[in-house]
């Protein structure tokens, strides 16, 4: 395992002055998957430690981690049993102090993800509201309700999971015989063990302001929160109303406006961004900041609305991840958030791949990639055509190096730096997703883009994910890695001329050059009817998505003073003019 780079005293030096979120590259470590130090086929803290050069190697500016706090994993994470420390097989506090401390000095901070829309049925709260009675104070803090019908047998109302069934599990025993109803039901929005927390009682709005103290006074200097658009409910719980059959088994939650981007939902932002605020105004060195996530993509108002003052500081924009490969779609998905940019002054959050989406190289290589129809908000189900991984590549490379240029801030997700594609080869006894098994199979989840990472070329360590135990052997990874992994891992792509990685780099620092250093503003510009072009300040980017070369007119007068700085595939980067299929060039003076 390497040692942090000996330059780790050298402080990146911020290319602008403004509050380093608001423009900053952030890395997502999906904990689980990037590095196992102690050779249990499970990613950890320590390892994270040994792989910070990597990360620093990108020029990123901060660390998001997937939840790492105690948790059975029934969501890997997603279903916290503690919010105030460490899953036992990521390691301990102290393991966090160190990662922490260890990448400030290479001037990288950590984010870290808050779950505020339900905890894990081990949360000592969950415990003690089971042992307690139907109507117990214990079991205010969630929602415990009767089920319907003489018996009770039904759940109270018919709300569905996100994750595929109905979004209430019915305990089999009540500590009393309540009237009669038998056991209660409760709501949980994801899987049976994630139950719902009510964000209307004092105890639960007290054991947030405690999280955020908590991990500030860590030196921790933001939160991805988890989920934000089904925390708030109507406080009758109504029915929901029918749904077409055309509404797929994990999209009937999202359309269920007793639950979904709720009001109630937005005085639980206000009051976590008094708590912020706070904390900030008696430590006037911090620049803390909550980034919101979910998925309002073509829903300006929502995004405006979650990014009030007085509400989140950032909210993930997900059209560009979503969009098909083609023109127009291209230029909406960018433009949406751009025009709130312009109107609010929040700076999008751009996401081109996370730990809940099929892979970009996968998904840009399929063969109905360029139709607008494919256009879609639902996040698992996507197209099932045939995919030119080949192909996938180039336009995913092409579309980073779009994503690069924009104002905002933007959030890579580990392994996309390697190209890595979407992992479908599972054995069903192998995946882990809760969607697999509470669809029966009929959706396979997102387990494909959570593959522990390929480090080296090394099948018998798991592709340098694992460090051998003392006896030299290596636990599984918990989930398998596909053979060619080998083949794609940073040190075999590093000694590759152009590859991914090396893209990735360089775009890091052509972002610093010439893009941070610019207004945070963009307008698109008309330089020809088959590209996107944007121009930021003096930086113009050209993407062609047709599958032909394009000719510009070098003589068009935003093109005038303009020669190529960065090229999606350098090979390809010609001072004609010609812009490659498939292909991305930024130009500037
Ligand atoms: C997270 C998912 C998680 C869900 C429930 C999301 O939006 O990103 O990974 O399963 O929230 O917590
Ligand atoms: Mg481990």
């Amino acid at each position: 395992m390497s040692e942090p780079s000996a330059t780790s005293n050298d402080h990146r030096t911020r290319p602008s002055a403004r509050p380093w979120w608001k423009d900053a590259l952030v890395y997502q470590v999906y904990v689980r998957s990037f590095a196992d130090s102690n050779g249990d086929g499970v990613g950890d803290l320590a390892g994270i430690r040994s792989r910070l050069d990597h990360i620093a190697s990108l020029g990123v500016e901060a660390i998001w981690l997937n939840p790492c706090y105690p948790s059975p994993q029934h969501d890997h994470g997603y279903d916290v049993a503690n919010y105030f420390d460490i899953h036992d097989e990521y390691g301990t506090l102290d393991d966090f102090d160190a990662l922490l401390a260890d990448a400030r000095d290479l001037g990288i901070k950590i984010l870290m993800d808050l779950v505020p829309s339900h905890c894990s049925i081990e949360h000592r709260w969950f415990i003690a509201a089971l042992a307690s009675d139907p109507n117990s104070p214990e079991r205010a803090r969630f929602y415990f309700r009767d089920g319907k019908g003489d018996a009770g047998n039904e759940p109270p109302n018919n709300w569905q999971s996100a994750f595929g069934g109905p979004a209430w599990t019915r305990l089999d025993t009540d500590p009393t015989a309540n009237n009669g109803k038998g056991g209660q039901w409760y709501l949980h929005t994801f899987a049976r063990e994630q139950p719902d927390l009510d964000h209307t009682h004092a105890d639960v709005n007290q054991l947030f302001d405690e999280i955020f103290k908590f991990w500030f006074d860590r030196g921790v200097e933001g939160f991805r929160v988890d989920a934000v658009a089904g925390t708030g409910k109507h406080p009758d719980l109504p029915d929901q109303p029918p749904v077409g059959p055309e509404v797929g088994v994990l999209d009937i939650t999202w359309m269920n406006e007793y639950t979904v981007f709720r009001p109630e939902g937005h005085d639980v932002w206000r009051r976590f961004r008094t708590t912020i605020d706070n904390y900030e105004s008696s430590h006037p060195d911090r620049e803390l900041m909550m980034v919101a996530e979910a998925y309002a993509v073509r829903r300006p108002e929502l995004v405006k609305a979650f990014t009030e003052p007085d509400q989140f500081h950032q909210m993930f924009s997900f059209d560009l991840m979503l969009t098909p490969w083609e023109k127009h779609s291209i230029e909406r998905a960018m433009l949406d958030p751009i025009a709130i940019l312009a109107e609010t002054g929040v700076p999008p959050a751009w996401t081109l791949n996370n730990h809940d989406i099929q892979r970009i190289v996968t998904r840009l290589g399929r063969a109905d990639a360029h139709l607008p129809e494919v256009w879609t908000n639902n996040n698992l189900a996507l197209s099932r055509a045939d995919v030119d991984l080949a192909l996938g590549e180039r336009r995913a490379r092409a579309m980073t190096a779009l994503i690069f240029a924009l104002p905002g801030s933007l959030y890579l997700y580990q392994g996309e730096e390697l190209g890595l594609p979407e992992v479908f080869d599972i054995p069903a006894n192998r995946r882990e997703d809760p969607v697999f098994e509470r669809t029966g199979g009929a959706e396979i989840g997102r387990d494909g883009c959570r593959v522990p990472m390929p480090w080296t070329n090394d099948a018998s360590s798991s592709y340098g994910f694992s460090t051998p135990r003392a006896d030299g052997t290596v636990g599984e990874p918990w989930l398998p890695q596909p053979a060619e992994w080998g083949e794609r891992s940073v040190s075999e792509i590093d000694d590759i001329e152009n590859s991914t990685l090396h893209m990735y780099r360089s775009l890091g620092e052509v972002r610093d050059e010439f893009a941070v250093s610019q207004p945070l503003e963009a307008q698109t510009i008309d330089i020809g009817p088959e590209v996107v072009a944007v121009r930021r300040g003096e930086l113009v980017v050209v993407v062609n998505p047709t599958d032909q070369p394009v000719q510009l007119d070098l003589d068009h007068p935003e093109m005038a003073i303009t020669q190529p700085v960065f090229a999606s595939e350098p090979a390809e980067m010609h001072t004609t003019g010609v812009i490659p299929a498939n292909s991305t060039i930024w130009f500037s003076s």
